[in-house]
C-alpha cells in the first residue's frame, strides 16, 4: 500500500509541513502528500501554485472546486475523498476546527492508519512531542496523537532535561512555574498584531494556562503526575519568537554546569551567547530549513542561574513552528512505520543546533 500523508490546512503550520513532506518524501519513507485547502483565494494562489510545484497534491470541498479551477489551480481530490486515501492525517487547524474535523471525518475513516492534530485541538487524543513521551505510543492502538503547543514542548523539553533526564528520578522536579512571553503574531499573519504587551487571565485554577495543564497531561503519559506546574502568559508586541521565564524547584542538588552537561546531551535543546528573539529567529532564517530551526528550545545560557542549590531560573526562546513540524512529521512517520521511524527521522538532524 503506498504511503500518503495529507495536511488539512495551508496556515502557518500546515503550509511549511506540507514542504518539508514533499522535500524530504523519499527519505521519510513517503510516496504521495497531499493538501487540503477549504478557500480559493488570489492571494493564497501563488502558495498553492509552489506546493504543486514541489510535488503536494490539493483536495478541496466539491463546492469550491471550480473557485480553484477559475483560479488556475487543479484540485486533484475532493475533502472526503483526500481522507479516506490516506495514511496519515495531519490536521493543521485551529480553534476547535480539528476536533470538528474528527467529529466529521476522521472517526468515519476506518482505513486511515492515524490522525494527528495541533496545540488548540484539547481532547484530540494522545498527547505528543517528539522525544519527550515517544516511548508511550502503542503501535495499532494510538490512533489519535494529539501535537502539543509550542510553549508546552519548551517547557515539557526544560523539565525533561533539567529536572529528569536519565540519571535523575522522574521525581526530582518539586514545582514549575513559567511565564510565556508570546509573540502578539506570526510574520505571516496580519492580525491579531499588539501594540503594546497584554496580560492573559489565569484560567486554569490549577496550571494557571493551558501550557502548565498541557505539560500535565504530556508527562501523564509517562505515568507522572505533576500537579505542581503553573504557567502564565502575555502577549509582546513582536512577531519574533516566543520567550519563556522559568523557574524550577528541585529535590536533588544542581549546578549550572550540571545542567548545562545534560543539555548539551540533548540535541533537541540549543544553547546560545545571542540575548534577542530576533537574532535567533534570524539565525534560523539563515541556517534552518526554509527558515526554521527544529530544535524545541534555545537557551541563552547565561541567564541560567542555581540559587541555594535546588532553584533554577533561566529564560529561552521557543521555535514555535519548528517544534509542531518536528512532533508532526514525527508521529506521522511513527504512525506508518513504527518500526523504523527513528532512523527515517535521522534526515532532519542537521536543522538541529547545539548553539545558535
Ligand atoms: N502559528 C504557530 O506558530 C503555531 C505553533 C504551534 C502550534 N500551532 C497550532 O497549529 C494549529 C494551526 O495554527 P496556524 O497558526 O497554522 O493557523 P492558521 O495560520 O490560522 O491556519 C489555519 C488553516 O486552517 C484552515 N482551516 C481553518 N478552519 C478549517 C476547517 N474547519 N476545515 C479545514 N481547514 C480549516 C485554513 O484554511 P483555508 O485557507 O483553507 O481556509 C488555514 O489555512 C493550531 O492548533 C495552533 O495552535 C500554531
Amino acid at each position: 500500500m503506498a504511503n500518503i500523508v495529507h495536511v488539512v490546512g495551508t496556515g502557518t503550520i500546515g503550509e511549511p509541513l506540507t514542504g518539508l513532506l514533499c522535500h524530504f518524501k523519499d527519505e521519510l519513507g513517503i510516496d504521495e502528500v497531499t493538501f487540503n485547502k477549504r478557500t480559493p483565494l488570489y492571494t493564497d494562489r501563488s502558495k498553492v501554485q509552489d506546493l504543486l510545484r514541489r510535488g503536494a497534491k490539493l483536495a478541496t470541498g466539491s463546492d469550491a472546486t471550480s473557485g480553484f479551477e477559475k483560479l488556475g489551480m487543479k484540485p486533484a481530490y475532493e475533502t472526503g475523498e483526500a481522507i479516506e486515501r490516506a495514511s496519515v492525517v495531519i490536521d493543521c487547524t485551529p480553534s476547535g476546527a480539528g476536533l470538528a474535523n474528527k467529529e466529521e471525518f476522521y472517526s468515519k475513516a476506518s482505513g486511515v492508519k492515524g490522525f494527528i492534530a495541533q496545540g488548540s485541538e484539547f481532547g484530540f487524543g494522545k498527547m505528543y512531542a517528539r522525544g519527550i513521551n515517544d516511548s508511550t505510543l502503542v503501535a495499532g492502538e494510538d490512533r489519535y496523537l494529539h501535537v502539543v503547543s509550542c510553549n508546552t514542548h519548551n517547557l515539557a523539553a526544560i523539565i525533561q532535561t533539567m529536572a529528569c533526564e536519565e540519571g535523575r528520578a522522574m521525581d526530582n522536579l518539586v514545582s514549575a512555574d513559567f511565564v510565556c512571553m508570546r509573540r502578539a503574531n506570526d510574520v505571516s499573519q496580519d492580525d491579531g498584531y499588539a501594540p503594546s504587551p497584554q496580560v492573559g487571565r489565569h484560567k486554569d485554577g490549577v496550571f494557571g494556562t493551558h501550557h502548565a495543564r498541557d505539560a500535565h497531561h504530556l508527562f501523564q503519559t509517562l505515568g507522572k503526575d505533576y500537579q505542581n506546574l503553573f504557567s502564565s502568559a502575555c502577549k509582546l508586541n513582536s512577531q519574533y519568537m516566543h520567550t519563556l521565564r522559568f523557574h524550577l524547584r528541585v529535590e536533588k542538588p544542581t549546578s549550572v554546569e550540571g545542567i548545562l552537561a545534560q543539555v548539551r546531551e540533548n540535541d533537541r535543546l540549543a544553547l546560545t551567547f545571542k540575548k534577542s528573539a530576533n537574532q535567533v529567529f534570524s539565525f534560523g532564517r539563515d541556517h534552518g530549513f526554509f527558515g526554521r530551526i527544529l530544535n524545541q528550545t534555545v537557551i541563552p545560557h547565561e541567564t541560567l542561574t542555581v540559587v541555594g542549590d535546588h532553584d533554577i531560573y533561566g529564560f529561552c526562546f521557543t521555535p514555535q513552528d519548528g517544534n509542531s513540524l518536528l512532533s508532526s512529521v514525527a508521529g506521522a512517520i511513527w504512525l506508518m512505520d513504527p518500526e523504523n521511524y527513528e532512523d527515517r527521522l535521522q534526515v532532519l538532524g542537521r536543522y538541529f543546533f547545539p548553539e545558535v
